[in-house]
């Protein structure tokens, strides 16, 4: 899969995709994750990329012109399945979301800036707006760093045993059961004994029933419908 970054600060996208699980994916060659100057783009001495708004007020909207251009040389070279803008009005990303996306080929993420892209960009361009979260970040980067780690280690591939995302909270509807490494005891607080036991059948049964006791206590609104 590649995921094709947009962004007028490339900066801010330097580090997440260099460590761990995410590098991991890029040497495996599963994931190729590339991030572009929006500028680079842009035309005139300036390399200007927005401009004030029609009608006043205060703040630069991001310009079509060189999205546009930017847009049409990725698609030159390959395919994509999705072209995501990350906004604040968008659709709330979730775990679904991250699943559906990790299946599809290949996906461009354009961030937005200031006071984010003019409308023509969203009607022309734009196949689906995320958001994630109820909160306005100085920029859509960081938010695109959040989608691109969700999905990415979700392709097939990525994870091994250890990381298995199948264990994941929301992968099931749940959230994840606690989790105990050693020393079986610390200051008095006991790990739970059934985890020590080696009996399989019985810690599958543990965890499943304290992933529906966290769900009910933290997140009572996963398990509206289902039958707990
Ligand atoms: N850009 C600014 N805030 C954002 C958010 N909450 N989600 C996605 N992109 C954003």
């Amino acid at each position: 899969m590649h995921i094709d970054i947009i962004t007028v600060v490339p900066g801010l996208l330097d580090g997440p995709f260099s460590h761990s699980i995410l590098k991991r994916a890029e040497d495996k060659g599963l994931a190729k994750i590339r991030i572009h100057n929006l500028r680079d783009y842009a035309s005139g001495k300036q390399k200007q990329v927005d401009d004030y708004a029609f009608g006043g007020g205060a703040g630069m909207v991001m310009m079509i012109e060189p999205i546009a251009k930017c847009l049409e040389a990725l698609k030159s070279e390959r395919d994509y399945d999705e072209v995501i803008y990350m906004t604040p009005d968008g659709e709330t990303f979730n775990q679904q979301m991250a699943n559906e996306l990790s299946l599809k080929g290949n996906l461009i993420i354009l961030c937005g800036h200031y006071k984010g892209v003019d409308e023509r960009v969203r009607q022309k361009f734009i196949t689906r707006e995320i958001s994630i979260g109820d909160f306005v970040l100085s920029g859509g980067e960081l938010a695109a760093a959040v989608v691109a780690d969700a999905i990415i280690r979700l392709i097939p591939g990525v994870l091994n045993d250890e990381t298995s995302a199948l264990t994941d909270s929301f992968q099931d509807g749940l959230l994840a059961p606690p989790v105990y490494t050693r020393p079986a005891e610390y200051e008095g607080m006991k790990v739970p004994e059934v985890l020590l036991s080696g009996h399989q059948a019985n810690i599958e049964t543990w965890r499943f029933d304290a992933s529906v006791r966290r769900t009910k206590e933290r997140r009572p609104d996963l398990l509206e419908g289902k039958d707990f």
